[in-house]
C-alpha cells in the first residue's frame, strides 16, 4: 500500500490530538482513503513532557527543519501557532515542495495571501479545514458542496470563548471573569484571550471564509472588530425582554451589486426563534444562505483537542487522495511524465480544489463596506435623567438624522438620577446612528455614552 509520510510541528493541545488520530485510527483512516499515513516525525522544542503517546523510535524530534528537509516527508502539520516561527516553517516547507496543513487562523488571516501564492509556484497544496468552526465541514461546504452558488451571506458563532461566557452570564448571571477562567481552563481560550474576547479571533475566521464565498482576497484589516467585554448583565436581560439573546456574531453579506461585500464581528441581538440563538456553551455555528441552496446550517465544536484533530486529518485524508490521483495520473500514461511537471506549476491540476476556492486567475481585491455604510436596527440604552421634556429632546434627535424608533421602554422611576431608557430603531444607517447618539450624549440629561446594540434581524 502507498505510503504518505507526515510531519506534525508542534505537539501541543491539537499536535497531539492529530497524532493520536494517525495512531489510533490507522485502520479506519487506510479502509477510508486506501493509503498508509505513517505519522514520520512529531517536532516540538519540548520532548519531555509525556502527552500520553507512545511514539517509535525516532519520531518525536526537536528540530523541526529536519522534517521539514526530510525529501521522504509529504505533507507537513503546522500546529505551533502564532504568526513568526510558524509562517517561516510553512514557507520553508511549501518551497521544499511539501503539502501544508494548518489550523493557524491568525497567520492566514495576515499572511494567506502570499502563503497560498507560494504554495502555487511550488505546485502543492496548502489546507486549512480546521482554522474555522474546529470539526464544523465549513470551509469544505463553502469550496465544495456549495460551488454552483452565488454565496448571499454568512453569519456564524465562530468563537467558542465568548459563546461559553455569553452563555455562562445569560443562563447563570456568572460573572465574566469566572466564565472566561473556566473557558481557560476547558482549553477553548487562545494562548492569549484578548484575541476571543474582543473578537479578534472571529475577524481572522471571518477574514478566511470571505474570501472563499465570494472569490476575493484574504483582508483582515478592513474587517470591523468589536468583542464582548463591555456587555453587561443588563443588556443581556434587556435583550431577553424584547425577545432577543446576544451573541458574538461574524456576519458577511455579499454586496457584490455594489461592488464591494460586507465583513463586520460585533456582539448582536438575534431574535430568540432562530436557531442560532440556541447555539450555547462552547458550541460553533454557521448559517450560509445561498442562491440555489437557500438556508444551510453547520453545528458543532468549534474547539478542543479532538474535534480540531478531526478536521486537520480531514485536510490529510483530502492532499493524500490528491497525491495518489496524480499518482496513478502518472503510471496511467507515459505522456503523463510531461504533463506532471506542467502541472506540478498549476495548481488546479496538483489540487484539486483550489485553495481559496476558485481559481487563482480569478480572485479579486473586492472592499470591504465601512461599518458606518452599513445598516440594521439597532438597540439603544441610555442612562437618563428622568425629567419631563427629556424623552422628547431624544427621539427629536433621532427623528433629526431620520431615524425611525421601532419600540422605547423607561426602566423604572427616579427623582434624582438617571433611568435606563431602552430604545429599538427600524433599519438606520450606521453614521446617522452615531452622529446621533453623540448629540444625545452632549445632552445634560444624559451623564453616560449610551450602549448600542446592532440587531440582526432576519
Ligand atoms: N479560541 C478559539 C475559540 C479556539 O474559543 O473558539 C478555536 O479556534
Amino acid at each position: 500500500m502507498r505510503q504518505i509520510n507526515i510531519a506534525i510541528l508542534g505537539c501541543g493541545v491539537v499536535g497531539s490530538g492529530v497524532a493520536k488520530l494517525l495512531i489510533e485510527k490507522q485502520q479506519l483512516l487506510e479502509s477510508r482513503i486506501g493509503v498508509s499515513l505513517n505519522l514520520k516525525y512529531v517536532a516540538d522544542l519540548d520532548t519531555k513532557t509525556d502527552r500520553g503517546i507512545k511514539f517509535k523510535d525516532g519520531v518525536f524530534i526537536s528540530d523541526a527543519n529536519k522534517a521539514i528537509n526530510d525529501p521522504d516527508v509529504d505533507i507537513v502539520v503546522e500546529l505551533i501557532g502564532g504568526k513568526t516561527i510558524a509562517k517561516d516553517f510553512i514557507v520553508k516547507a511549501l518551497q521544499n515542495a511539501k503539502h501544508v496543513v494548518t489550523a493557524n487562523k491568525a497567520l492566514i488571516a495576515s499572511y494567506g495571501n502570499t502563503i497560498v501564492k507560494t504554495a502555487i509556484e511550488n505546485g502543492v497544496d496548502f489546507a486549512f479545514e480546521a482554522s474555522v468552526g474546529g470539526c464544523m465541514p465549513v470551509i469544505k461546504s463553502i469550496r465544495e458542496s456549495l460551488v454552483a452558488n452565488h454565496i448571499n451571506s454568512i453569519t456564524g458563532i465562530l468563537n467558542g470563548t465568548c459563546n461559553y461566557i455569553l452563555t455562562k452570564i445569560s443562563q447563570e448571571g456568572c460573572p465574566f471573569d469566572l466564565a472566561l477562567k473556566e473557558a481557560q481552563n476547558r482549553g477553548y481560550a487562545e494562548a492569549d484571550p484578548f484575541l476571543d474576547v474582543e473578537g479578534h479571533d472571529s475577524a481572522h475566521k471571518l477574514a478566511i471564509l470571505t474570501a472563499i464565498a465570494y472569490g476575493m482576497e484574504i483582508n483582515i484589516e478592513d474587517i470591523h472588530v468589536e468583542g464582548i467585554s463591555k456587555i453587561t448583565p443588563m443588556d443581556i436581560e434587556f435583550a431577553k425582554e424584547f425577545g432577543y439573546a446576544i451573541k458574538l456574531l461574524a456576519i458577511s453579506k455579499n454586496c457584490l451589486d455594489k461592488g464591494s461585500v460586507e465583513a463586520r464581528v460585533h456582539p448582536t441581538m438575534i431574535p430568540i426563534a432562530l436557531p442560532l440563538a440556541h447555539v450555547n456553551g462552547s458550541m460553533n455555528a454557521v448559517t450560509i444562505n445561498a442562491d440555489a441552496t437557500g438556508e444551510t446550517m453547520l453545528y458543532g465544536a468549534g474547539a478542543g483537542m479532538m474535534p480540531t484533530a478531526s478536521a486537520v486529518l480531514s485536510d490529510i485524508a483530502d492532499i493524500a487522495r490528491n497525491i495518489m490521483a496524480v499518482d496513478i495520473a502518472d503510471t496511467k500514461s507515459a505522456v503523463m511524465s510531461e504533463n506532471r511537471i506542467n502541472m506540478a506549476s498549476n495548481i488546479s491540476g496538483r489540487t484539486r480544489v483550489p485553495i481559496l476556492g476558485f481559481q487563482a486567475k480569478n480572485i479579486r481585491k473586492i472592499p470591504i463596506l465601512p461599518i458606518t455604510d452599513i445598516s440594521t436596527c439597532y438597540y439603544i440604552r441610555l442612562a437618563a435623567e428622568d425629567h419631563p421634556g427629556v424623552l422628547s429632546k431624544i427621539t427629536g434627535i433621532l427623528g433629526s438624522r431620520g431615524i425611525s424608533i421601532q419600540s422605547v421602554h423607561q426602566k423604572g422611576r427616579r427623582e434624582n438620577g438617571p433611568v435606563p431608557v431602552v430604545m429599538i430603531t427600524h433599519r438606520a444607517i450606521e453614521k446617522d446612528v452615531q452622529l446621533a447618539l453623540k448629540e444625545i450624549a452632549s445632552l445634560d440629561a444624559i451623564p453616560e455614552m449610551p450602549v448600542v446594540i446592532r440587531i440582526e434581524d432576519y
